[in-house]
């Protein structure tokens, strides 16, 4: 069924295999290819319809992840599409210009998942971005990074660890892997190269800079551009997180985009089974918050000198945000338990049956996110945009003054956001928020809401 007017995209989601070291091919899942899937561009306004056929011999799902949709059109959990057959949503795209991303959303399988290959793109535009003069030729100097990590086995092939500490910390690998490749290089044409920046590793956090040094400018969150750009050196993104930078090569290159990766949890992080975790007892956290690992992300090559042209001085208008708006506060705890054994947020593991939150459409509420764990959780909410109040009543870094829909919570901390569910209501299927750690994710530490 189509209606007048709507957009047509095709995703076939199939096994496949890629090679992840030379030569030996590994099992994979993607969306109309191997690994990972097309880049789906829309533009805000427009009505697409999505036809999502499933041709794996297991269930899975696809969620439009920082979309405003209708919760039957979200591809959570309840949206399950058994192998062989076909999921069509449709709805309106509501939300400002950016980069957003689709991947699986599994019940208790969304980790693997993610993994093997399930996961891509978005580029949303609209015409407020396009009144600016901002890099925007896709694949030429506007290109999407998906940054994830993986862990290969000794014969070569992808590995996902089962055992107690990787799910207990999330996934890691130690090869990164961009857009599906490994020692990525990107020959620059113009003078202002646009990375649109997705952390898609299951549970690594990074943080990106340029290895010379130089500065970025940051023009966007994971919901759309900021008030202007902001002078960078280094961005820390966590999984599920977006960001977008202006990356000026008329000073010369070769330039490349490197990252540490920045410790989530207390002295735990280093790859898989270092680290102290028999008794409970846990190491120090690094004062410096990093392993001392860099990792190589892209390198960027210049055949010639390139010139820039200026970037905009201010990019759209962003009021502060008004916490005097909001009619109630709700908080949710997320924690871990002894050993990780109980991932939870307010006490209560991820039930399919249980509605934990039912939140009145049009409302804005606060929600204040505790960590009362010892590791750092990205915490997601579906269907929203929402803006960043405070953390720990500090203001929040550049890239959370502008929208976003995934945000970092660090142990011990309490971060506020304003939020208002704008248009969609249903009585019966909920929408999900929870810790963008896939392991945890699948552990537990996600919670259903109705808006009602
Ligand atoms: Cu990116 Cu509920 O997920
Ligand atoms: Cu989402
Ligand atoms: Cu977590």
């Amino acid at each position: 069924i189509v209606e007048q007017g709507e957009r047509v995209f095709r995703l076939s989601i199939s096994a496949g295999q890629k090679e992840f070291a030379p030569g030996v091919a590994s099992p994979t899942i993607g969306v109309n290819a191997p690994y990972l899937g097309p880049t789906l561009e829309m533009r805000r306004g427009e009505r697409v319809r999505l036809h999502v056929d499933n041709g794996l011999d297991e269930g899975a799902t696809v969620h439009w992840h920082g979309f405003e949709l209708p919760a039957a059109a979200d591809g959570g959990p309840h949206q399950l599409i058994r192998p062989g057959s076909r999921w069509s949503p449709s709805f309106e795209v509501r939300q400002r210009a950016s980069l957003y991303w689709y991947h699986s959303h599994l019940h208790r399988g969304t980790g693997p998942q993610v993994y093997a290959g399930l996961a891509a793109p978005i580029y949303v535009r609209d015409d407020e971005e396009e009144a600016l003069d901002l890099p925007s030729e896709y694949g030429v100097d506007d290109i999407p990074l998906i940054v994830q990590d993986r862990l290969l086995d000794s014969s070569g092939r992808i590995h996902y660890p089962q055992n107690m500490h990787a799910q207990m910390m999330g996934v890691r690998g130690d090869r990164i892997y961009v857009n599906g490749t490994q020692n990525a290089v990107f020959d620059a044409r113009t003078g202002l190269l646009r990375l649109r920046i997705l952390n898609g590793s299951n549970a690594r956090f990074y943080e990106f800079s340029l290895a010379e040094g130089r500065a970025m400018q940051l023009i966007a969150s994971d919901g759309g551009l900021l008030d202007r750009p902001h002078t960078v050196r280094s961005l820390k993104l966590a999984p599920g997180e977006r960001a977008q930078v202006i990356v000026d090569l008329s000073e010369g290159g070769p330039l490349s985009l490197v990252a540490t990766s920045p410790d989530s949890a207390m002295g735990m992080m280093g790859g898989q089974g270092r680290g102290t975790v028999g008794g409970g007892m846990m190491n120090r956290r690094r004062e410096d918050g990093e392993t001392g690992e860099v990792f190589r992300i892209l390198d960027i090559r210049l055949s010639r000198a390139l010139r820039a042209t200026r970037l905009p001085l201010r990019l759209v208008s962003l009021n502060a945000p008004d916490p005097s708006l909001a009619m109630r506060t709700r908080r949710l705890v997320l924690d871990m338990g002894m050993m990780g054994r109980g991932m939870t947020i307010n006490g209560a593991a991820m039930d399919m049956d249980i509605v934990n939150e039912r939140v009145p459409v049009g409302q804005w509420e606060i929600w204040e996110i505790a960590n009362a764990s010892m590791m750092a959780h990205p915490f997601h909410i579906h269907n929203a945009q929402f803006r960043v109040i405070d953390r720990d009543g500090r203001a929040p870094p550049p890239l959370e003054t502008g929208f976003k829909d995934t945000v970092i919570v660090n142990p011990r901390e309490q971060v506020r956001v304003l939020l208002r569910f704008e248009e969609y209501t249903d009585p019966d299927l909920p929408y999900m928020y929870h810790c963008h750690i896939l392991e945890h994710e699948d552990a537990g530490m996600m919670g259903q809401f109705l808006v009602v």
